[in-house]
């Protein structure tokens, strides 16, 4: 069988080990070369594995999307097909401590990345199958208050240092696109869960805390609203907006479960304390402790996925209870997962972000 060679960039992180594990098993055809700089959230061992099981069909090249001269290596040693561009810069709370990081790697990498994938698909006499999937959030949107959702046309009007460089970062890929002719795809998504999210996010952060029953840090009110999206469902949209999605596109990807923060946590509270047997008095929703707001914070998130069902085929597979349960399950049976990524920077992170807070 020949084998198509697609480059994942960023994935060592949360979604695109997700995506490339999910993905080698689904699409034999696949030749996966996961491009990851290792940040503090990339993590290559998620996927060690793989490289002993199938090292003719998974690749890991250790890199920085913003080295031109790297990448144009990579690129003319390599036969590639299409690129799915995972690797960012993805939490909000360190954008507001150290923005320039975020406009590094978002912004210019991207940029970069894009110069040379448009150089080598010309290179190359423009093969129409050749993908550019930038896979985005709906946070280039902006809040929403109580009523409404995202739509495709919905105008860009991001809060945050994070979402401001995936805005620019869209833009720029839809201008390749419109310039250049690349073929290059949008998916604007909501928020994810599942194994593998490093423990800074909010999900993750609460199922550790619990463990070890410390204070959970709820900002500012908690009724601050996000839709949730199990990772696998996520994954398997970017497969079907990658094989059937038209260039030039955008496609919002969404859970269709909209919780206030404050339920997310009940829901973990009680989760814990059935694992845990901890009843009455030792009850965990007691370790509830709202704390100052996050600045600029979007106060709801709503994603109106008709396009992608209605064109493609996509809905979301995983009902949220059920899917936070396994999650919850996973982290509990994964420790030494959680010990390892929870290294010194980690607990630096903690006390920079939470402290006085
Ligand atoms: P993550 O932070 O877990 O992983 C990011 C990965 O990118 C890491 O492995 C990191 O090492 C790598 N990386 C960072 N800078 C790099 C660089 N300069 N060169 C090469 N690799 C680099 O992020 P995630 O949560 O898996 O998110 C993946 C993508 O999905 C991001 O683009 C994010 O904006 C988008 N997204 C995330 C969510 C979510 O809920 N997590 C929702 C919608 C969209
Ligand atoms: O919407 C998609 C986005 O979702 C992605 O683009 C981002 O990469 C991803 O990090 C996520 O952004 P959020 O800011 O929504 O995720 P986070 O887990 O940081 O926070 C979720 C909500 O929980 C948010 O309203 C802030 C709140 N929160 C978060 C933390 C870490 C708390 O109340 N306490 C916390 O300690």
């Amino acid at each position: 069988m020949s084998l198509k060679t697609i480059i994942v960039t960023g994935g060592a992180g949360f979604i695109g080990s997700n995506f490339i594990r999910n993905t080698l098993f689904k699409e034999l055809d696949w030749r996966i070369i996961n491009l990851d700089s290792v940040t503090y959230a990339g993590n290559p061992a998620n996927l060690a594995d793989l490289e002993k099981q199938m090292p003719e069909r998974y690749r890991f090249v250790h890199g920085n999307i913003c080295d031109g001269a790297f990448l144009d290596k990579l690129f003319a040693d390599e036969p590639i097909n299409g690129v799915i561009h995972f690797a960012a810069e993805s939490h909000v709370d360190r954008s507001i401590l150290g923005p320039m990081a975020f406009v590094e790697t978002n912004v210019m990498g991207t940029c970069r990345l894009l110069e040379v994938c448009e150089r080598y698909w010309q290179e190359k006499g423009r093969p129409d199958d050749f993908r550019f999937l930038h896979v985005s959030t709906d946070e280039v949107y902006g809040s929403l208050g109580d009523e409404g959702h995202f739509k495709e046309t919905t105008p860009y009007d991001p809060s945050s240092p994070y979402s401001a460089s995936k805005a620019g970062s869209d833009h720029l890929v839809r201008a390749w696109h419109r310039t250049y002719g690349l073929p290059t795809i949008i998916t604007n998504c909501s928020n994810n869960y599942g194994p593998y999210q490093f423990p800074e996010k909010l999900i993750p952060l609460m199922i550790l805390n619990l463990l070890e029953s410390k204070l959970l840090p709820v900002y500012g009110d908690g009724k601050n609203v996000r839709d949730w999206l199990y990772v696998i469902d996520h994954c398997e949209a970017l497969l079907t907006v990658f094989a059937k999605g038209r260039p030039g596109e955008t496609y919002n990807i969404g859970g269709g479960a909209e919780r206030q923060n404050i339920e997310v946590v009940h829901i973990l509270c009680d989760l814990l304390d059935e694992r845990l047997a901890r009843v009455g008095e030792e009850s965990s929703r007691n370790l509830v402790q709202f704390v100052t707001d996050r600045p600029g914070h979007d106060r709801r998130y709503a994603i109106d996925a008709t396009k992608i069902k209605r064109e493609l085929g996509w809905g979301p597979r995983f009902e949220f209870e059920s899917a936070l349960t396994e999650t919850v399950d996973w982290y509990l049976g994964n420790r030494e997962w959680v010990d390892y990524v929870r290294s010194g920077e980690y607990r630096n992170w903690i006390e920079k972000n939470y402290n006085g807070r």
